[in-house]
């Protein structure tokens, strides 16, 4: 699958997203052999950057891309990337870029075709939509144009729609790709893969099996100099309606009839829409205070630079979800995500429920006291793989039993691997597979769901924040919402 000649442009280029991931994902498919060799790949963005650019983005590739100097193809590849400088608002710079790109198809055979990835700030997603659409970049009489916007996509219900709605005036559905990087990672497809290819899974994957399921998408980091942003966003905008709602809709979708865009997105806005409600004693908030880290002594949230000191912006979140359909109703789903914890780590953990009876002895003390269902977790990041936990006999005279675990390591099975997700995406997005990105109807289910949790939030002030120590697992009430239902966050 070798996508057609074309030119990526991204616009907001001189932003982290494009050093940091980007181009290292471009060049890791580079390296591949996965991109045609008629590519040309242009950074906007204002200021004017000239030649710093193209050395800019080689350092990212080295530094992010675990790329080494003098690596194969590097100077080639470089040599596709050029910048042009442009304010956003100017029509005068978009009649220049289109100029630029049909000299490309020209000189370098990139034969109209055109890839849009808005890396900007969100403010600016419709204002630069509309102005491809005005100077005709949108449908040109030759090639295939695609554009792939960022998240955020919207910060409400009615903020998600205005924004479709300006794109779809402009570009056809089939022609946006909304990306959520979660989607790009290995471990989450699997997800599927290990749900769908497998026969033995499949049938306990129910109600009548699964006790409850947690997800959690756990950062170390705090918001690296993002004051800004996080402070309008929150984990709840974020991470969780995003990301973690595609986790969520990848465990609990319906097998759908073919992997293709239509199929996948169907069954996933199914899961969506039959959420019920969350009712606002299933919602918990918390700020990060100071604490520490790996040893070092870290800032609190509000100490943070651009950040207000009074700041009610939420930089941990946590929801129990219900599902109200055939497959999964009385099985709760308990999410948490949060900047600031103990350690980095995102993953899915599915426990069962427990034999009818119990035959054996359990010990009272030491790793084999543990309660004992089955678990299966799916580890999405870092030391990805999935594991079992099954009880054993302990070699002892008695029948006592101890919790053992079962592992599958992606790196051990397969080798390491650098990617970073974009790999995948963007070349989906150049073969205009959309199975792997959110569509319309999706990321407006999404926000039905948290909006009213949002404003629910904005309405009332928390007193207590900070309430969680940077360092810590987050606030009690996280622990309380699984603890009323006589459950716990397993131990990551
Ligand atoms: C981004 C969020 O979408 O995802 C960041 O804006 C977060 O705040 C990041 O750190 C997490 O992504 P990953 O791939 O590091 O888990």
């Amino acid at each position: 699958r070798i996508p057609e000649p074309g030119v990526v442009v991204i616009f907001g280029a001189s932003g982290d997203l494009t050093k940091r991931k980007l181009l290292p994902a471009l060049f890791h498919l580079e390296q591949a052999g996965l991109l045609p060799e008629q590519l040309r790949i242009v950074g906007v963005a204002r200021r004017d950057l000239g030649d710093g650019f193209a050395k800019d983005m080689k350092s990212g590739i080295l530094e992010f891309g675990g790329v080494k100097e003098g690596a194969d193809k590097l100077d080639d590849f470089m040599g596709k990337v050029s910048y042009h400088a442009m304010n956003f608002d100017d029509d005068g710079g978009y009649q220049k870029l289109k100029a630029l790109l049909d000299k490309y198809d020209t000189e370098f055979g990139t034969k109209g075709n055109r890839l849009f990835y808005l890396a900007v700030a969100p403010e600016y997603f419709s204002d630069i939509i509309h102005r491809l659409g005005e100077q005709g970049m949108a449908h040109p009489e030759k090639g295939k144009v695609r554009v792939i916007i960022e998240k955020p996509f919207g910060h409400d219900l009615a903020s998600a729609r205005e924004l479709n709605d300006d794109v779809n005036k402009v570009f056809h559905e089939d022609q946006t790709f909304r990306i959520d990087h979660y989607l790009g990672k290995e471990t989450v497809q699997n997800v599927l893969v290990f749900r769908f290819a497998n026969g033995i899974f499949e049938p306990i994957w129910n109600r009548n099996y699964v006790d409850h399921v947690q997800i959690t998408a756990a950062e170390s980091i705090g918001i690296e100099g993002r004051g800004p942003f996080y402070e309008k966003a929150g984990a709840l905008r974020d991470v969780l309606q995003n990301h973690m709602m595609e986790l969520l809709s990848f465990v609990c979708m319906e097998p759908p009839v073919s992997f293709d865009a239509e199929a996948v997105r169907h069954e996933k806005v199914k899961v969506w829409r039959a959420i019920k409600p969350i009712r606002p004693e299933n919602t918990v908030r918390g700020q990060y205070g100071p604490g520490t880290i790996s040893g070092k002594q870290v800032k609190g949230y509000r100490e943070e630079e651009r950040v207000d000191a009074k700041s009610q912006t939420e930089t941990f979140a946590a929801v129990k979800l219900e599902i109200e359909n055939w497959r999964w109703a009385g099985v709760p789903f308990y999410l948490r995500a949060g900047k600031r914890l103990q350690k980095r780590a995102t993953e899915i953990t599915v426990q069962f429920k427990q034999p009818p009876m119990l035959l054996f002895d359990r010990v009272s003390q030491g790793p084999c006291a543990e309660i004992q269902p089955n678990l299966i977790t799916m580890r999405i990041q870092p030391d990805e793989g999935i594991s079992l936990r099954f009880g054993a006999k302990v070699p002892n005279p008695d029948m006592t039993v101890c919790p053992v675990i079962m592992d599958f390591n992606y790196a051990n099975a397969f080798g390491s691997n650098s990617a970073n997700g974009y790999e995948r995406l963007l070349l989906d997005a150049m073969l205009g597979d959309a199975t792997l990105f959110a569509h319309r109807d999706g990321v407006e289910a999404t926000w039905e769901l948290y909006t009213p949790v949002l404003n629910n939030w904005a309405a009332t002030e928390v007193k207590d924040f900070p309430n969680y120590e940077s360092g810590s697992w987050g606030p009690k009430a996280a622990h309380d919402l699984l603890g009323r239902d006589g459950r716990q966050w397993h131990k990551i």
